[in-house]
């Protein structure tokens, strides 16, 4: 079967086991991904000021939708999908923006920023026409970090989207102790230094399973374990002795760079426990967390297929940082060049383990050392979350 963890295979062992590899490689396991968890959850798809003035819109993907996001005159953020309520052709072409309005190429049906019908073709000669009713389908927003966060539960913001507090800020509870550690650092105030986009030859899992877990870390990571020496003891940040833990720099190090050298200038309002230290947080189902003294390195998930996946990397920095880079009074080249690194080597890691999920030598999955084990909580949320077992059109991928 798809996932066969809680029929433990080595009872008493060190060694728990995995979904299969099939969990990994089939399509209508990946339809159910998109249709239960990314269509349901809240996902970050964009920093706000990246459409910092009215009419500025951007293109996003959530699970199979295409969404616009748009900033609207009223200095809000709204996001729709981008679908004409005529005959359905795509409203905004292209993957950015601005505009008054938002006109079809069609037959120029045209929305308000704020999404209502406000002209067609001979639009007066049908006054029935209900120009709400027939305005763009919205989706629901939320900013919280300076992104904006969309939820398309309900197929359209008349419905209910899952309680953000719960969903999302409960994640940063469990793993950040408390939700407020994380607004010392004023992450909704900094600024992109810098923003890369990784095409992933690999499944979504892959990647937040890699992303969970530091037992790579003294095999891939050299410059990550030289910065951060305790990782090549393969224990992830928030995890040690069950409590949440920062991990702390090397003694001879200076700041979090690529070759350990100081880094620029620290968040004003970190807590002492905050400074030198490393913390993760993985906001699930498609959003990564990293907090240094002195940047925040955030990463989204933008799922294409079971074995491909964009991910997006923001490494953000105070204002005056930001500012001083333009005039040369800062660098934070070594800073990026750090977690890009790191990007790349656990990329390449994701890449050459998906093809082996089809092999028939990983038909039962493989196996989670002890300082892997919390990965089985995401194992056991995706597998109740889709209901796989449950599932009859399940069984006929079975393998093994
Ligand atoms: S499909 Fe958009 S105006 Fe006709
Ligand atoms: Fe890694």
């Amino acid at each position: 079967m798809i996932i066969d963890h809680l029929d433990d295979p080595l009872p008493g062992s060190s060694l728990r086991p995995t979904p299969t590899g099939a969990a990994y490689t089939d399509r209508e396991v990946f339809a159910r991904e998109q249709a239960d968890i990314f269509e349901k959850m809240w996902n970050c798809v964009l920093r706000a000021d990246a459409i910092s003035s009215p009419g500025e819109w951007k293109k996003v993907t959530v699970g199979r939708e295409e969404l616009i996001v748009v900033r609207t005159r009223k200095a809000g953020v709204k996001a729709y999908y981008n679908v004409c309520r005529h005959r359905g052709m795509r409203v905004c072409t292209g993957d950015e923006g601005k505009a008054k309005k938002l006109q079809c190429g069609y037959h120029a049906w045209t929305y308000a920023l704020e999404g209502e019908l406000v002209a067609a073709p001979n639009l007066t000669a049908m006054p029935d026409v209900d120009r709400e009713e027939y305005g763009l389908k919205p989706v629901h927003v939320r900013q919280w970090l300076g992104y904006v966060w969309v939820c398309l539960a309900g197929g359209d913001s008349t419905a209910e989207p899952p309680d953000f507090d719960t969903e999302v800020l409960g994640e940063v509870r469990t793993r950040f102790g408390q939700v407020e550690s994380i607004d010392n650092y004023g992450i909704e105030n900094l600024k992109l230094g810098q923003t890369k986009t990784y095409d992933v030859a690999a499944n979504w899992k892959l990647i937040i399973e890699n992303f969970m877990e530091c037992y790579h870390c003294a095999t891939i990571h050299p410059e990550l374990t030289e910065v951060i020496p305790e990782f090549a003891d393969g224990l992830a940040s928030q995890r040690k002795n069950g409590e949440v833990h920062g991990s702390s720099f090397g003694e001879d190090i200076q700041g979090f760079t690529v070759d350990g050298s100081a880094g620029v200038a620290a968040l004003p309002a970190i807590a002492p426990n905050q400074d030198r230290k490393y913390y993760a947080i993985t906001v699930k189902p498609q959003v990564f967390i990293n907090t240094v003294p002195d940047h925040v390195i955030i990463h989204r998930m933008f799922p294409v297929s079971e074995q491909r996946t964009i991910v997006v990397c923001d490494w953000l920095f105070l204002p005056e940082v930001i500012e001083g880079v333009a005039e040369g009074r800062y660098d934070i080249s070594k800073s990026v060049e750090l977690f890009h690194r790191v990007n790349l080597q656990d990329f390449e890691a994701c890449e050459l383990t998906q093809p082996s999920m089809s092999s028939t030598a990983y038909a039962r999955g493989g196996a989670l050392v002890p300082s892997e084990h919390h990965i089985e909580e995401f194992h056991t949320w995706w597998q109740s979350t889709l209901a796989l077992l449950e599932s009859a059109e399940m069984h006929q991928v079975r393998v093994g």
